[in-house]
């Protein structure tokens, strides 16, 4: 059986999985903590953090997986998009290792990727069926036609989901990533603060309206109350994770009316939002779609779902040249 070796470290997670016979034996990823303190990835400093995981990601991969180098046929990686120095250290190392070993090497689209989570573990999708990829770098609703077929029917003008999140965050003053602080903070709080949902045609986000909204709110009520923000933190995490669902899910409806696909699948690190969950479930039972949503560890950025792509790839025998280089700008479809 083929055995892949996949690497993802596109951003700030430095990630390996083996992919054995198109399961996925292990997938281990090394978080950067050095961010926090800066409010967002520092992509110097991301790329010299992957340098240092890399290899023991990598061997600890292999270990749990009770594979040897030697049994590897092929190494996929991130090739983009995300950040140069990030990927380059990705590529390289694949680069390298594969030329040492005599075997091929693939490269693959993150975003692709993240579609193809959903192929690690059962239930799958079946084609076609649409996917909501929300990150903290795209937003977008795919068409899947087959693994290696994916048109992106819409996508955001300006800031992504995730930024939104992250965005928001900072103004009230949460460490980054602020999405997982924003979801947890809103367990707890109520969705009574209004802000404006975007009027964009068609299939297409925009989130840069709902920052200047939540900005000027910020800053009118805490010239009210210098406490506002502080004593009324759950309450406006979750307006503000409320405002992201409800424009993600209007989307989301259009493009299942629109097309008649009634399989629907979210992606992303956005898509480990408990609200999000929770609103493609509900909107799921009441309109009949069979719904997809990864398990978290799938969701955030991992080398199993770059595996899963590797794997789709490998089977067609689509292969990387030894002198590809990362892409940090890379279209879809
Ligand atoms: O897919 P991902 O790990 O990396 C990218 O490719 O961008 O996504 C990271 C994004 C960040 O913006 C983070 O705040 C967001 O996903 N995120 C969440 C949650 N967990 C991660 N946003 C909202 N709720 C969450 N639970
Ligand atoms: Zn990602």
């Amino acid at each position: 059986m083929p055995y892949l070796l996949a690497i993802e470290s596109s951003c700030d997670d430095t990630s390996a999985a083996v992919i054995g016979d198109g399961a996925v034996l292990s997938n281990v990823i090394a978080g950067q903590d050095i961010h926090r303190a800066y409010g967002g990835v520092v992509p110097e400093a991301a790329s010299r953090a992957h340098f240092e995981s890399i290899i023991p990601v990598v061997d600890a991969a292999l270990q749990r997986a009770n594979v040897r180098k030697k049994q590897l046929d092929a190494i996929a990686f991130t090739r983009g998009p995300g950040l140069l120095g990030s990927l380059m250290v990705g590529v390289s190392f694949a680069k390298a290792l594969a030329l040492a070993l005599g075997i091929p090497i693939i490269d693959v689209h993150h975003l692709q990727a993240h579609v193809l989570a959903h192929f690690a573990e059962e239930p799958k999708p079946s084609f076609p069926f649409l996917c909501l990829t929300v990150s903290g770098g795209h937003t977008q609703i795919v068409l899947v036609r087959s693994p290696l077929e994916m048109e992106v029917l819409g996508k955001t003008l300006d800031d992504a989901a995730g930024e939104a999140f992250d965005k928001a965050g900072r103004m009230m003053g949460l460490p980054y990533p602020a999405g997982p602080e924003i979801d947890q903070l809103s367990q707890n709080g109520i969705a009574r603060f209004a802000f404006p949902e975007p009027k964009i045609r068609g299939l297409d986000f925009s989130f840069s309206g709902l920052k200047t909204a939540i900005r000027y709110f910020l800053r009118d009520e805490t010239a009210k109350n210098p406490d506002f923000i502080r004593e009324n933190l759950p309450d406006i995490a979750a307006s503000v994770q409320d405002t992201i669902v409800r424009i993600l899910m209007s989307k989301l409806k259009r493009a299942a009316k629109e097309t008649g696909i009634s399989e629907i699948a979210i992606a992303g690190g956005v898509a480990a939002n408990s609200g999000l969950r929770q609103a493609l479930l509900r909107e799921g039972e009441k309109r009949n779609w069979k719904v997809y949503i990864p398990r978290i560890e799938y969701c955030t950025d991992n080398a199993a779902m770059i595996g899963m792509a590797g794997y789709y790839k490998f089977l067609a025998g689509e292969f990387a040249p030894q002198d590809i280089a990362p892409v940090a700008r890379w279209e879809m479809g």
